[in-house]
């Protein structure tokens, strides 16, 4: 049975609710896709009666799994690579001249989803940056799915996904083989913590912040949305720090508080002074 109008209407509520995702009108099908195999787990006999069931019920584990599901969690290692060549090349080495003196750098991978962006800087400063082992260097992954966070905190990843963009260096060098799985080892898995936090509430107090990875998730809001996110990364990111948005994404019309700085092929941005 396809979805009714009214039950479409109820889940486009209930993501927008929890997860400030604005789904839009017509695309039925996407919560068809998302949401048929969540729904024959739960023995339901169709997407449209998966929801009919959820509806008048106090928010529980059920609503959780479809909010999961209905999100995009796609990432992989290194997405992108210009965004890495710039920290690699400009925002680290800055950072180590600035931060010389307190010797510690925070480092936040917001929406990190399954962990690849938060590891692959973890990788690159281990690889790239020995100077930094004598420093506090905090990298913080966090997400508003409990689901995605717990995979990320266990490190293992398909053949699929180490595919994707990891360098086989950083394999072999970064990871043991566990049957059909890669598993991140414990000397870079340390240096990244995970924790939940939902972008579209308030955020609880949080260190000042060098680098935010804020990638790939403000796509998803509506304009409103993105500007409150952004005041608040505004007010989180040291007075020098780096801001870097997904390569589709741009500050156009959304936070004049940001100027946007360029290196090669990426760009990044900055506190306006
Ligand atoms: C497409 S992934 C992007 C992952 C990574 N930043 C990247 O660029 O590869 C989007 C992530 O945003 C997360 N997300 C969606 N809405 C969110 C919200 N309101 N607060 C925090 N994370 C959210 C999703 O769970 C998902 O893991």
């Amino acid at each position: 049975m396809a979805i009714s109008l009214n039950e479409f209407d109820y889940l486009r509520e209930l993501v927008l609710t929890h997860s400030a995702i604005a789904i839009e009108s017509g695309k039925e099908y996407l919560a068809e896709s998302r949401l048929a195999q969540l729904a024959y787990v739960e023995g339901q006999t169709s997407v449209n009666a998966l929801l009919t069931n959820m509806r008048g019920k106090p928010f529980g584990t059920l609503h959780r799994k479809v909010l999961d599901a209905m999100t995009n969690n796609e990432t992989w290692f290194f997405r992108d690579l210009h965004p890495f060549e710039m920290i690699k090349r400009k925002v680290l080495p800055e950072l180590i001249v600035s931060r010389g003196t307190l010797r510690r750098l925070n480092i936040w991978s917001a929406a990190s989803s399954s962990g690849q962006e938060a590891y692959s800087l973890a990788m690159m400063i281990e690889d790239e940056f020995p100077e930094l082992r004598s420093w506090t260097v905090r990298i913080l992954g966090t997400d508003i799915s409990s689901a995605i966070l717990n995979r990320a905190r266990g490190g293992r990843y398909t053949q699929m996904e180490v595919n994707r963009g990891l360098p086989a260096p950083l394999l072999t060098r970064h990871f043991r083989r566990e049957g059909l799985e890669w598993v991140i080892k414990d000397s870079i898995r340390s240096r990244v913590s995970f924790e939940a936090i939902n972008l579209s509430n308030p955020w609880q107090a949080m260190a000042t912040m060098d680098i935010i990875m804020l990638r790939n998730v403000l796509i998803y809001f509506e304009v409103p949305m993105k500007k409150q996110i952004l005041a608040r990364a505004r007010n989180v990111l040291h007075p020098d720090g780096y801001l870097f948005l997904g390569s589709a994404e741009s500050m156009m019309g959304l936070d004049d508080g940001f100027e946007r700085v360029e290196y090669g092929k990426a760009s990044c941005y900055r506190l306006r002074r």
